[in-house]
């Protein structure tokens, strides 16, 4: 089977498909997957949990310190731990949900994941293997000499459909409107913040998936993996 050499770089808002199609596409290369959403979001739980406001940087920066962060990188089980214990379930609440991106925006807290990414990223292409990095700012700060970046689009509706799909699958009572006004709220924030603000690299590939189903878009994807030469 073919498999991945190296990193590919995918950013974008939520809602796009990101973590769906880098998932398969991780899977289908034999590659690792690298969720760094679910580490901003385990960092929010430890926040949350310590009783911190998500807005006092100091305080934050306090809790996130002294908290183990780890997430699998195999594509087919993505867990996130707090510390040891498995909280991949925990980060997805809503109230993790509007307390991520106060968090996210804090530069020492960047600092800390970022550093930590780079770690299992090296880890993975070190040995001649390949990793999809998922987030925000992977194709602008954290490995900006990607050989493949891909910034993910699509419209708020289909966004915030697919959110609230989602929502609903995992058992969370949702509505469209509530997860339009979540979808955009975040993105919003993500968008305008100082440090590390969600954008495209100049050099990123721009995929607008309003129209397209998971396996267009993984497909889109393959094809631009192959088109790079990154397959060995
Ligand atoms: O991908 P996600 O929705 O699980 O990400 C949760 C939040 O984490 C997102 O609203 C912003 C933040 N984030 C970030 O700031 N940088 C990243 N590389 C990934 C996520």
């Amino acid at each position: 089977a073919q498999a991945l050499c190296g990193v590919v770089a995918l950013d974008g808002p939520s809602g796009t498909g990101k973590t769906t199609a880098a998932r398969r596409l991780a899977t289908e290369l034999n590659a690792g997957y690298l969720d760094t959403g679910a580490m901003y979001r385990v960092a929010t739980l430890a926040v949350l949990r310590a009783g911190v406001d998500p807005t006092d940087a100091e305080a934050v920066v306090a809790v996130v310190r002294r908290t183990r962060i780890d997430v699998a990188t195999d594509p087919s089980a993505p867990r996130a731990l707090l510390d040891g214990t498995d909280v991949s379930v925990e980060i997805r609440t809503e109230e993790v949900n509007r307390a991520v991106s106060p968090v996210s925006a804090v530069p020492e807290v960047r600092e800390l994941l970022v550093s930590e990414q780079r770690r299992a990223i090296r880890e993975a292409v070190d040995n001649g293997g390949g990793i999809v990095v998922d987030g925000r700012d992977i194709g602008t700060v954290v490995v900006p000499d990607a050989p493949l970046k891909v910034f993910l689009t699509a419209s708020a509706d289909v966004r915030a459909r697919r959110r609230s799909a989602q929502d609903m699958a995992a058992g969370r009572a949702s509505s469209f409107e509530e997860a339009k006004a979540s979808v955009q709220r975040r993105d919003h924030l993500d968008s305008t913040r100082a440090t590390s603000p969600l954008r495209a690299a100049d050099d990123a590939v721009l995929l607008d998936t309003s129209d397209l189903t998971i396996d267009e878009v993984t497909a889109k994807l393959t094809e631009l993996v192959e088109g790079r030469g990154l397959l060995g």
